[in-house]
């Protein structure tokens, strides 16, 4: 789904404006935040890093913990573990696959107390000072109540939108209202090759973010630093592509919309394949239509059915490994993790790029078919 991205990339290389210096950085960014519908953008070298620089922004210190989605990719966890804070994993719900709230919930009255104007975990004497809920495979968190919990204990709610761009929460889009991360790798609904984007109505966080993503410089000339930066802020020659994909976003997610709908109704009657979810809160951006594998029904399991599409040339992948079991992040606290485990055993990614065209989705559709009972 070819637009401007020749045009503007050509537009930088010619100008030779490609570093953030460029006006493709600014332009980018204003369009991510008219987009999301927040005020600010701060255009990054990656989610990850956006991840990183909005927990610093979040006030997460050394040695403080921060709940996160235990059903997620590595990289916010990488993130919290940056800053030598701990991660403190939390179980994802069945019916969706997202934060389970209550679990949330449990954890903070019951294991939690207040002290020094702060929470502590009772069992580590650690200030809990943020969380992570995982925006999880284009499907909202249901954000509301994780951030009620959040004011209630005083926690800082950094969103981890990542996979998310395009989702509406309750008629919102999923990015806005609080301080929110995406990335744009080159799987994402819109890409800048690699990069991400740390999104916030408060302007001074986002100044805050420039600054600590162009190395912190004190003065506008003098080479002066009083703080430790990083070199994490966007290219132009990145956010040029970016900026042309993002004139398409409309019909990059209606692609996204109409793969998941034929995966519905294709796979929606098989014994044993159940399709994904979809909250009654949620208008999901389907950024990666995974279905679940029931083996007693369907007649073998998730990787079976992987290797099977494998044989055909299909190329199909598992989610995430649970965090609480990640070698990475071994010995981290869990609440939970019994019902993250269970979906990742059962889940299956399936091809689910824009413009995957309707015959190659059919014949995954009829593959499945064929492997089932
Ligand atoms: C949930 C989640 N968080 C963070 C990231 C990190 O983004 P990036 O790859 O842009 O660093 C990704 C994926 O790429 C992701 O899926």
């Amino acid at each position: 789904m070819l637009g401007n991205e020749v045009e503007y990339v050509t537009e930088s290389v010619t100008t030779t404006w490609v570093s953030t210096a460029g006006s493709f950085t600014s332009r980018f960014e204003r369009d991510i935040a008219a987009y999301v519908g927040a005020r600010r953008a701060v255009a990054t070298n990656s989610g990850t890093a956006a991840l990183h620089v909005a927990l610093l922004l979040a006030g997460v210190e050394p040695d403080d913990e921060v709940l996160v989605s235990d059903m997620t990719f590595i990289a916010p966890v990488n993130a919290v573990r940056y800053i030598g804070a701990w991660p403190v994993f939390v179980d994802a719900e069945d019916d969706y696959w997202q934060l389970d709230v209550e679990r949330m919930a449990e954890f903070l009255k019951r294991d939690c107390a207040p002290q020094n104007g702060g929470l502590v975990n009772r069992s580590t004497g650690r200030r809990v000072r943020a969380v992570i809920p995982v925006h999880l495979l284009g499907h909202p968190c249901d954000i509301d109540p994780i951030r009620e919990l959040a004011a209630r204990y005083g926690l800082v709610v950094v969103e981890d939108s990542t996979e998310s761009l395009g989702a509406l929460y309750k008629g919102r889009r999923i990015g806005s209202g609080g301080i929110s991360c995406l990335s744009f790798n080159g799987n994402k609904l819109v890409t800048t090759g690699g990069g991400g984007a740390i999104v916030t109505d408060d302007e001074e966080l986002a100044d805050r973010a420039v600054y600590l993503t162009t190395q912190a410089k004190d003065d506008p000339l003098e080479y002066i630093h009083t703080t430790i930066g990083f070199n994490y802020r966007m290219p132009s020659i990145n956010a040029a592509l970016g900026a042309a994909q993002f004139e398409k976003i409309d019909e990059r997610l209606a692609s996204k919309r109409e793969t998941a709908e034929r995966y519905a109704q294709g796979l929606g009657g098989i014994p044993g394949i159940s399709v994904m979810p979809q909250a009654p809160w949620a208008k999901p951006a389907w950024w990666l239509y995974t279905i679940r594998v029931d083996p007693s029904r369907y007649g073998r399991d998730s990787r079976a059915l992987m290797r099977g599409l494998a044989s055909e040339g299909i190329m199909s992948r598992p989610i995430f490994e649970p965090m609480h079991k990640s070698k990475a992040h071994e010995g981290m606290q869990a609440i939970g993790g019994e019902v993250a485990a269970r979906i990742v055993d059962e889940a299956l990614s399936l091809p689910s790029s824009v413009g995957l065209t309707e015959e190659d989705q059919q014949r995954v559709i009829d593959s499945i078919k064929e492997f089932g009972p």
